[in-house]
């Protein structure tokens, strides 16, 4: 995108968690100012790029198994993030074309990316909601136009519940986007840990800088986001360790990286 497509709601001026995101994923879709924060934070934290790419590959392997083995058709995919490779959709597709994805997320340069989300399988259909995580009545009334809430769902919420500060709010959030989806749905979550010292120092570096603050929590604490449903096997763990598949091993990432995993059954 040259400087002038860039939509004026884009504040370029602060580093931005989508943005600050796609530059550790190795994307091109960010400024100078995440840039030079990415490039503060990987000598505060190098693990942090082990994280990012875990991640990654931690959702394409969640949602493989979400449409195959679990046998979901419909994601409500809630913090997508800038459009990369293997985003949801694709991969969803990939398994069942029939599979209808809404993605959602708030930030501008995200909408302004969406079209490259919503190039759906002639079967299935994908559609993208600008909206607030914190408002999720108005996201479940709009993604009713593609999910059919009667039938099973797969809740998606990778590394988004950082940004929700407090672990009460986070739970009525989940509650109350889990209670409008039938028995048999599903809760995806993922999301980085305070388990290294270096991690936590450079977390709060980034908080500092003036995009919207994000808060690491222990893997208890997010393992508690999944009370009230069946967790699958293996349960929370480090994203690496979740089902991992024994290709992701050529690419050397350590057993541990700080973010942990899971995926839950509603009854
Ligand atoms: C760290 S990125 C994760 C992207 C993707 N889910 C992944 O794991 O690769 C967090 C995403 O959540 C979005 N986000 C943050 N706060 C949000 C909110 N309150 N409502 C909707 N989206 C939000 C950001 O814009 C960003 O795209």
């Amino acid at each position: 995108m040259s400087t002038d497509d860039i939509p004026s709601k884009i504040d370029t001026s602060v580093p931005h968690s989508a943005r600050f995101w796609n530059y550790f994923l190795g994307g091109k879709d960010n400024y100078p100012v995440d840039r030079a924060l990415g490039d503060q934070i990987a000598k505060m934290a190098p693990g942090l790029v082990d994280v990012a790419r875990a991640s990654r590959e931690h959702i394409i392997r969640t949602v493989t198994y979400l449409a195959g083995e679990a046998g979901i058709r419909q994601f409500l995919d809630i913090g997508t993030g800038l459009p990369t490779a293997n985003n949801t959709h694709e991969v969803a597709q990939r398994v069942v074309p029939e599979c209808h994805i809404v993605y959602v997320d708030n930030d501008p340069l995200v909408l302004a990316h969406a079209r490259a989300l919503l190039t759906s399988s002639p079967e299935g259909a994908t559609d993208y909601i600008d909206a607030d995580l914190h408002d999720p009545e108005t996201i479940l009334r709009e993604a009713a136009r593609t999910l059919d809430f009667t039938t099973p769902v797969a809740l998606m919420l990778m590394g988004i519940l950082g940004h929700v500060k407090d672990d009460d709010e986070v739970r009525s959030i989940i509650k109350r986007l889990m209670d409008a989806l039938p028995s048999g749905s599903y809760l995806a979550h993922s999301d980085g840990t305070n388990t290294s010292p270096e991690m936590v120092a450079a977390q709060d570096r980034y908080n500092q800088s003036g995009a919207v603050p994000y808060r690491l929590r222990s893997p208890e604490q997010i393992a508690s986001f999944f009370d009230g449903l069946e967790l699958v096997e293996p349960g929370v763990v480090w994203c690496s360790q979740w089902r991992p598949d024994p290709a992701d091993a050529v690419g050397g990432l350590p057993a541990q990286v700080h973010a942990v995993g899971g995926v839950g059954r509603k009854p």
